[in-house]
This record gives C-alpha cells, sequence and structure tokens, in this order.
C-alpha cells in the first residue's frame, strides 16, 4: 500500500522564484535564505518519493473572487506554471498523479470533507517556489522536477477561510486516503505559505520572530495545541498572511503519529530546521518530519 514517509514545511514568496531565475542566489540578501535550504536539496535527492501531495494556495491566479474553493484537489496530468504579472517562471511544467489524486479525492470525499475536484489550474508561487526551494534550479524544458505533484488549494485569502482544527482532520483523512491505494509508492506531504507576514494596511510589513518559533515548537511537538489556535490568533500576532500557516496543519495532520485527533504515535523525526527574516516582506520558516 503507498505511505506517507515525510512532511515538509516552508515558507513562499515570489522574490524567492525570481531570486533564483534571475541568478541572485548568491547575493547577500539571498545568500543566508539559500543556505537554509541546502541541507533539504540533498535529502530530497536521498529521500526521492513517488509523489509529492503539495498543499498550497494560489493567490488569485487559477482562482478568483468569482469562484473561492475552500480546498481544491488537482486531478490533472500537467499543470502550467501560472504568469503571475511578470511572465510565467522559466521552471518545468508540473506532472500530475491522476491515479492517485481520484483515489484522494474518491476516499476524502467519502470521509464528508467535500472537496472541489480541479482538471485544469495554473499554479503560481504558492507551488512552484515550494519546489525551487527543495529541488534546486532546474531547465524549464530539458529537467523536469523530480516526482509528479498533486496541487492542493486550500482558500486562505478570501474570509471565510478554514480553521486549523479542520485543516489538521483534514490531513487525517488524506493520509487515510493514501495509505489504502493499492500501490507500494512513497508520498511526501507539503505545508506550504507562512510564517508571519502582512502585505498591506497599517501593520504592513509586520515580522513576529517570537510567535513564528513557538508556533514551530508546537507544529513539532505538541500538533494538537498548534491546531487549536484560532484564526484571530494568526492575524493579531502573525499578521493578516500570516493565516497561510493553516496549511501547515493539513500535513502535520497526515503525519503516522496522529490518530483520531490525538498525537498517539512515536512523534516525527525533526531532520531539519530553519528560520530566518527577511524574505521580501515575509519571515521564511522551513522544517522536515520523517515518519518512523
Ligand atoms: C509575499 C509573500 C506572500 O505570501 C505572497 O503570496 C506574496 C508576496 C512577500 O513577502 O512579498
Ligand atoms: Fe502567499
Amino acid at each position: 500500500m503507498a505511505k506517507i514517509t515525510a512532511s515538509v514545511f516552508t515558507s513562499h514568496v515570489p522574490a524567492i522564484g525570481a531570486a533564483m531565475d534571475l541568478g541572485k542566489t548568491q547575493e547577500d540578501y539571498w545568500k543566508p535564505l539559500f543556505a537554509g535550504y541546502e541541507f533539504s536539496k540533498q535529502w530530497m535527492k536521498d529521500n526521492k518519493p513517488d509523489v509529492i501531495f503539495l498543499v498550497f494556495n494560489d493567490h488569485a491566479t487559477a482562482f478568483s473572487l468569482d469562484m473561492i474553493p475552500t480546498f481544491a484537489i488537482g486531478t490533472a496530468a500537467e499543470y502550467t506554471p501560472a504568469d503571475e504579472g511578470w511572465g510565467p517562471r522559466p521552471v518545468p511544467k508540473v506532472k500530475g498523479h491522476p491515479e492517485l489524486a481520484s483515489h484522494i479525492a474518491q476516499s476524502v470525499i467519502q470521509q464528508d470533507f467535500d472537496l472541489t475536484i480541479v482538471n485544469k489550474m495554473d499554479v503560481d508561487h504558492g507551488l512552484t517556489v515550494p519546489l525551487s526551494l527543495m529541488c534546486g534550479e532546474l531547465d524549464p524544458v530539458k529537467d523536469a522536477w523530480p516526482c509528479p505533484v498533486i496541487p492542493f488549494a486550500v482558500n486562505v485569502v478570501q474570509y471565510p477561510v478554514p480553521s486549523g482544527q479542520r485543516c489538521f482532520n483534514l490531513g487525517q483523512a488524506i493520509r487515510k486516503a493514501v495509505e489504502s491505494y493499492d500501490e507500494d509508492i512513497h508520498v511526501h506531504i507539503w505545508g506550504t505559505g507562512g510564517m508571519s507576514h502582512q502585505l498591506q494596511g497599517a501593520r504592513a510589513g509586520l515580522i513576529n520572530r517570537e510567535w513564528d518559533n513557538a508556533w514551530l515548537d508546537q507544529l513539532i511537538n505538541d500538533p494538537v495545541a498548534a491546531a487549536a489556535t484560532p484564526h484571530i490568533d494568526y492575524v493579531r500576532e502573525a499578521g493578516s498572511e500570516g493565516i497561510e500557516l493553516v496549511m501547515w496543519l493539513i500535513a502535520r495532520g497526515a503525519m503516522s503519529d496522529i490518530n483520531d485527533g490525538k498525537a498517539t504515535g512515536p512523534t516525527p523525526k525533526l531532520r531539519h530546521r530553519f528560520y530566518h527574516v527577511p524574505a521580501s516582506n515575509t519571515a521564511v520558516g522551513h522544517v522536515i518530519l520523517e515518519n518512523p
């Protein structure tokens, strides 16, 4: 049967993609950020999954105020990097995994989570920047991402957005779905977005190192408590866009220590933890956990 072997958590920022695409990663401003992903790129090579289930948010690229799915699963065979105003990023197209994605949709919907099924979707920095950080620079034509990706989009842009608790519960349903797929494959689940940042209004530029790091401690060691964080805490402490962090709870809830909403099994192995400020307007957090 399929199994989830690891979870990866990382922030996204469009400027990170631009720094990679324009050859700026060794500039003073960017060097410390990319240094935090050196371990991760090697780890990806050493622990190459068969599929990545990538939880991310679309930023009014594939969706808009015309249509706002709370949870959307990509069942397509291929996804094209989006044009976000600066032209599409020069990265490979993203291959999907329609068979596993359809199986997960079937299982998770039967477990009472109503997913939107998306057969065509362009993918923005929310998806391509985490892939670039973990896989390094790739030629858009000659290279390919290391494995197929199932994009899973969460609405964290327009209120009402799902609670961290609901995301955590959804992660458990996704794990059940993966574990009932009849093929011996290894799946990574990635939670992306966050950490503290606010892009507009009087508090634009807000960063909260202390809160971010305390939340990371909880995510790793007391995820049930992290899942109980109310919306207002994210917004107050981590800024309006800090709410992107609820997506990390989907990946954490899918790890093998979480059963029936409680942490009962052995805590996953912490392979890497990194925190850096600033990257554009955002605090960047990054964690890798492996199931025992
Ligand atoms: C930035 C951060 C984001 O999460 C985003 O979607 C766009 C921009 C930033 O820090 O610039
Ligand atoms: Fe964002």
